[in-house]
């Protein structure tokens, strides 16, 4: 059905996509783009129901060139399995390139000015993906994208980011749990939009 087996971290063939990546994987418009080992797009389905934006790729993600490979991407490929739910999904991030202040420097959030340069390949990525919902990961997406009028066409959920829960206690912790109801219940819309 051309979905995406659990740490699985290729992308579904899809002909649009290759061109984005095409254009966008020579991009520095920021100084983050030239100190990336990978720009860092996207996993999952093409199409998608389902579409989550992270922040930005961490030393894992810049190595293997594919968002949420680390240990939050464990975790969050993980609350997906809990849902039980059937949903094709796709993984992005607000930025493709790792943010930080100097080649090889520790992770950071992205700046206004990175996010911007980086929004028409996040519009893009999202118009190719064509999902019925849209879930912000953590409080740095949300910043960014709560007011974003292109974003309105879809339902847009805010929830916790997965390093987040993980510094709460992961797994075994009660915001996991509650991080896994809110996903099964945007499946759920998503299914019923
Ligand atoms: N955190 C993010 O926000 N995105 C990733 O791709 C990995 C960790």
């Amino acid at each position: 059905n051309g979905s995406v087996e659990k740490g699985d971290f290729m992308t579904v063939e899809n002909k649009s996509f290759s061109r984005l990546t095409d254009r966008w994987r020579i991009c520095q418009n920021c100084r983050i783009g030239r100190w990336a080992f990978k720009h860092v797009f996207g996993r999952g389905s093409l199409p998608a129901d389902i579409v989550f934006v992270g922040e930005g790729p961490g030393v894992s993600e810049d190595v293997i060139g594919s968002p949420f490979v680390g240990e939050s991407g464990q975790l969050l490929d993980l609350a997906i399995a809990r849902t039980k739910l059937e949903g094709r999904y796709f993984i992005t991030n607000l930025v493709a390139c790792r943010p930080c202040d100097k080649e090889g420097g520790p992770n950071r959030a992205p700046t206004d000015r990175e996010v911007e340069n980086c929004s028409d390949r996040l519009q893009e990525t999202i118009r190719i993906v064509n999902p019925k919902v849209v879930i912000c990961l953590g409080k740095v997406p949300e910043k960014h994208l709560a007011e974003v009028k292109w974003l309105k066409r879809y339902r847009t959920y805010f929830m916790y980011h997965p390093a987040y829960i993980l510094r709460q206690g992961g797994a075994k912790s009660p915001l996991f749990r509650q991080f896994v109801n809110q996903l099964r219940r945007a499946f759920r819309n998503a299914k019923d939009i």
